[in-house]
């Protein structure tokens, strides 16, 4: 069964609502539409009892983490580090229509529209079928936000002799991580890594080796800091990371 098949009708609904808005077909409040939209769908018995919506934090962001964020970083034309970057777009406009998978640049690049040369992830096998059938009912139930789970944190206090710094860590288990340098409530410097098996295609740190990040210090660096890493999409077994100096 595809997730567009346990979705809640509510969030189908929306998408529905959004495009009879865009079209402007019959000037209907949107609530009204969706209440009466409901009661037909209870009448004939089609809701489902346990659906799951699908939640950006929980499906999509992941397969961003995974797949995309290591190309498309801030520095990137289209960032795919959050809900609202993606809504922002790059040089083709919003990357997202919510309610509307059909315009959604995201779609096109992810099922090869644009070509199978600039099919995403770019140089990775395509992402399969029930995953891109994710990214379109994310976008047709309104492409919403939600709040992530809080990351797993580890953090020590690291002391440099001079202008070069080198953080390790080392993960057993496929993780996100996020490295932040603070110097009290200062953000001295922040990168993202995703963390893979050996035979995954991307990534730029592998499970059980060390991860290291090489840092220059940025002028006004203190000698003495701090060093965090957020450790997301992965299990418990996070929990084992060690890190060093
Ligand atoms: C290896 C690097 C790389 C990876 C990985 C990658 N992309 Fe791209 N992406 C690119 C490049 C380069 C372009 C510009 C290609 C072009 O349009 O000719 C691009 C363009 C795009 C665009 C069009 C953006 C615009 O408005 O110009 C979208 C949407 C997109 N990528 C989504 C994704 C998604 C989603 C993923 C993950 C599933 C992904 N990309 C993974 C390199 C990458």
């Amino acid at each position: 069964m595809t997730v567009q098949a346990t979705l809640p009708p509510r969030v189908r609904l929306a998408g529905f609502c959004l495009r009879m808005q865009a079209v402007n077909i019959v000037p209907v409040r949107p609530l009204r539409l969706s209440v009466f939209y409901s009661r037909i769908l209870l009448a004939a018995g089609a809701l489902p009892a346990f659906a799951e919506t699908v939640s950006f934090s929980r499906h999509i962001a992941p397969v961003l983490a995974f797949h995309c964020n290591g190309c498309h970083d801030e520095a990137a034309p289209l960032s795919t580090q959050t809900r609202d970057r993606l809504q922002q777009g790059g040089s083709l406009g919003p990357a997202v229509v919510p309610g509307d998978p059909e315009r959604s640049p995201l779609i096109h690049y992810l099922e090869g529209r644009r070509g199978e040369a600039r099919r995403m992830p770019l140089g990775e096998p395509a992402l399969p079928a029930e995953v891109i059938a994710r990214f379109r009912d994310w976008i047709a139930g309104g492409a919403a936000d939600d709040a992530p789970e809080p990351p797993l944190v580890l953090a020590r206090r690291v002391r440099r002799e001079g202008p070069l710094i080198e953080i390790s860590i080392r993960v057993p288990v496929t993780a996100y991580l996020t490295l932040k340098l603070l110097d009290g409530t200062r953000l001295l410097h922040q990168e993202s890594r995703a963390v893979k098996r050996r035979n995954d295609r991307m990534g730029s740190g592998l499970v059980a080796d060390w991860v290291r990040f090489p840092l220059t210090a940025g002028t006004g660096w203190p000698l003495e800091f701090e060093a965090r890493f957020e450790i997301r999409f992965s299990g418990p077994e996070a929990s084992r990371a060690e890190i060093r100096p």
